[in-house]
């Protein structure tokens, strides 16, 4: 049987992450030039239905079977046979790898998730449909995240622009005109389980301010979904600034994505923000095409551990 390989994007998340938990909306980008690798090989000589996992960027070498039941790559896999409707696997090898950096913002965990779920039900010839797979990464995130809104898992899976709102259908984003980011990583590892769960016992705490602070932030991934599916982006940036201002009043950037982002303007960018989860992990700027590696190359000056220039397409053909 020939070996079955499956990928997954990273994903930044242009505005709206921690309101969006609370029910507000919020808007993703799936990044390409990180991914997850998943490859499935046949086994045939190993005992019936031994799953031997590895995974380097966990140190991770290890038989399924002896994972803990909540072991992310554990449930995921369980996940998998249930869509499947089958009581054991084919004995196989599963290799995963992946360039996104861990505990970063980028979408790791529903990275991993989503391409083990298409390589194992590929292996087994029933590659689940999007919708199945999201539903898996979903479960996951729980395991990873505690109480997700599942606008990881959604971008992730689908690879296209979503315009997210908890619990509600997904809805495709078609941007208008297309733009370019600069993302720069602070070097700082952060787990957005402990973030959303900061934010949480804050909320709990004073409800009154922090609902004041969602509103305000769901207002603007209103106004931004309205710029980009009518107009230019890099024209209302400083909608992606303020957004980040809102994010610091909720207590989940740090001193050092407060400098990368100040940075990133000071380099020319036409907004900045953190993305993600906070506490660490990567920073957004919008930029011009001409601009982008100096302000790439200003980030890593001032301590970006990596930069990527990412080009988010329009939905529209000219
Ligand atoms: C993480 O990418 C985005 C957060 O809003 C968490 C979530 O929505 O599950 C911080």
């Amino acid at each position: 049987m020939p070996a079955i390989t499956s990928s997954a994007p990273g994903k930044i998340i242009l505005c709206g992450e921690h309101a969006v938990v609370y029910g507000a909306p919020a808007i993703a980008l799936p990044v390409f030039q990180v991914n997850t690798k998943t490859v499935v090989v046949a086994k045939p000589a190993a005992p019936e239905g031994e799953l031997r996992i590895i995974a380097p960027c966990i140190n991770l070498d290890s038989r399924l079977d002896s994972l803990d039941n909540d072991h992310p790559l554990k449930a995921a896999s369980e996940l998998v046979k249930q869509a499947l409707g089958i009581n054991r696997f084919q004995a196989c090898e599963i290799r995963i790898s992946t360039s996104i950096p861990i505990a970063a913002g980028l979408g790791s965990s529903a990275s991993v998730t989503v391409s083990l779920s298409r390589a194992l039900s590929a292996f087994h010839g029933h590659p689940l449909t999007d919708d199945a797979v999201n539903k898996i990464a979903f479960e996951v995130e729980k395991l990873h995240h505690g109480t997700p809104s599942g606008i990881d898992n959604t971008v992730i899976t689908y690879q296209i622009p979503v315009y997210f709102i908890k619990d509600k259908p997904i809805e495709h984003l078609m941007i208008r005109k297309g733009f370019i980011l600069v993302i720069a990583d602070s070097g700082t590892a952060s787990l957005t389980a402990k973030t959303v769960a900061g934010v949480r016992e804050r909320w709990l705490a004073d409800k009154e301010r922090y609902d004041a602070l969602f509103m305000e932030i769901a207002d603007l991934s209103r106004e931004i979904k309205d710029v980009l599916l009518k107009d230019d982006l890099t024209g209302n940036a400083n909608l992606l600034t303020r957004n980040h201002d809102l994010l610091k009043n909720l207590g989940v950037s740090t001193p050092k994505l407060d400098d990368l982002v100040n940075t990133a303007l000071d380099a020319g960018a036409y907004g900045a923000k953190l993305s993600g989860g906070g506490g660490g992990g990567n920073i957004i700027a919008l930029v011009n095409e001409s601009q982008a590696d100096t302000v790439a190359r200003r980030l890593e000056d001032r301590g970006a551990t990596q930069t990527i220039i990412t080009s988010i397409p329009s939905a529209w053909v000219n």
